[in-house]
């Protein structure tokens, strides 16, 4: 047998190892760079619309309403305006994170609409709570939390200079909807909700999904005129094929849940707390009877707002949180879906007190 020359020895003896041990050392930072949720935050229209109160309007009953959908009562914006409550929920929530609107690198606005086109919503809020960080709208309609919360965690993975960001859900679906269209309007209502951010190790996985299917649920806008336009446009509100986006709701949903419980090596039972996006409490029971779990897993408010949009999930959030359901160590599950078709779950462990 002959020698191995010096120089291969050298690669593989002492260079090699000294790369492996690098990159194992790189790869479990990327995974211990991640974040906490550390404060929470909501608000809501003062008005309170029970489903008594539409059927004086509408061809409608609350037993159907109820029956169907879980939803007794609804909050509707009338004289707010949608930014006041993000900003109210904005605060809320930093001041349950115990930081104050300068300590922010980074705010992230989930909306769908609102009456600025622009600036941004994030930007009039920004302003509003006396923040000076960048900050940025998305639209991944109902699934907006998640998305939010996942480029959240990117951002602390890749720019060492981010220690806290704001994520807020503002929503008035109600201003989409067709108020003579029994269908869709008796099922939303507006609301914000915000969650502060901080590095940490409590969220553990992401999975996110969208595959264009507009014809389930879309809203197409009048934009102005101008002299130049030739094609025919039929803005209006919103148009929603209620079974079919049920069906994509149970099956994305139960989807993005499996990847991340049994893709990180957990079982359905072991998680503490099911937080789904809340449209349909029929969707909510589908979904727990598909995954074997106990009713007491899927906390849900949809009776009291309806559904609120990518608001949905951290108006839930800031519930548990503020009534002390959630215990520091509890293993949740947030998973939401909505227009696009988009959805997202993330796991994580609550980390608050
Ligand atoms: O964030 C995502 C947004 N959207 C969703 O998640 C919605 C998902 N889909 C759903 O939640 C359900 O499909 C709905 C609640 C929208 C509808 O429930 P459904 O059990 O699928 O009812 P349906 O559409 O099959 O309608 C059944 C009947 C119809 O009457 P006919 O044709 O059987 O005579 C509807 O016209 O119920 C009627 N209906 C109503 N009746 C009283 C529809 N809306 C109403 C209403 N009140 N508000």
């Amino acid at each position: 047998m002959g020698r191995i020359p010096p120089h291969i020895a050298t690669v593989t003896t002492i260079i090699l190892p000294i790369v492996c041990t690098q990159i194992h050392l790189l790869t479990k930072l990327i995974k211990i760079i991640k974040m906490n949720i550390i404060g929470t935050g909501r608000a809501h229209p003062s008005l309170t619309v029970a489903n008594d109160m539409l059927s004086t309007f509408l061809d409608t009953s609350d037993e159907w309403i109820t029956t169907r959908t879980g939803i007794k009562q609804r909050q509707l914006i009338s004289h707010e305006k949608l930014e006041d409550l993000a900003a109210e929920a904005c605060k809320n929530a930093l001041q349950d994170a115990g930081i104050s609107a300068e300590d922010l690198d980074f705010i992230i606005c989930s909306n769908v609409v609102n009456e600025h086109i622009t600036p941004s919503l994030s930007c009039i809020v920004q302003g509003m709570i006396g923040a000076t960080c960048p900050c940025f709208d998305l639209n991944s309609a109902c699934a907006g939390f998640i998305y939010a919360l996942d480029i959240a965690n990117s951002f602390f993975k890749s720019k060492s200079d981010i220690n806290h960001i704001l994520v807020v859900c503002a929503e008035e679906p109600t201003r989409m909807c067709d108020w003579q269209e029994r269908s869709t309007c008796v099922l939303f209502g507006d609301g914000a909700g915000a969650a502060v951010l901080t590095r940490g190790d409590g969220v553990e996985a992401f999975s996110l999904s969208s595959f264009s299917s507009v014809e389930p649920l879309y809203q197409i806008r009048n934009l102005e005129k101008t002299p130049f336009i030739t094609k025919k446009e039929f803005g209006g509100p919103l148009v929603m094929k209620g079974q079919d986006v049920f069906k994509l709701a149970v099956k994305s949903s139960l989807n993005d849940i499996q990847k991340v419980v049994e893709g990180n090596g957990l079982t359905y039972d072991d998680v503490d707390y099911y937080l789904l996006h809340q449209a349909n409490i029929r969707i909510i029971e589908t979904i727990r009877k598909s995954l074997h779990q106990d009713k007491v897993k899927f906390p849900h408010n949809i009776e009291n707002y309806g559904n609120t949009s990518s608001a949905s999930l951290p108006i839930l959030l800031d519930e548990l949180n503020r009534n002390q359901t959630l215990n520091c160590g509890d293993t949740i599950v947030l998973s939401a879906f909505g227009a696009g078709f988009t959805a997202g779950a993330c796991l994580l462990k609550w980390s608050k007190n």
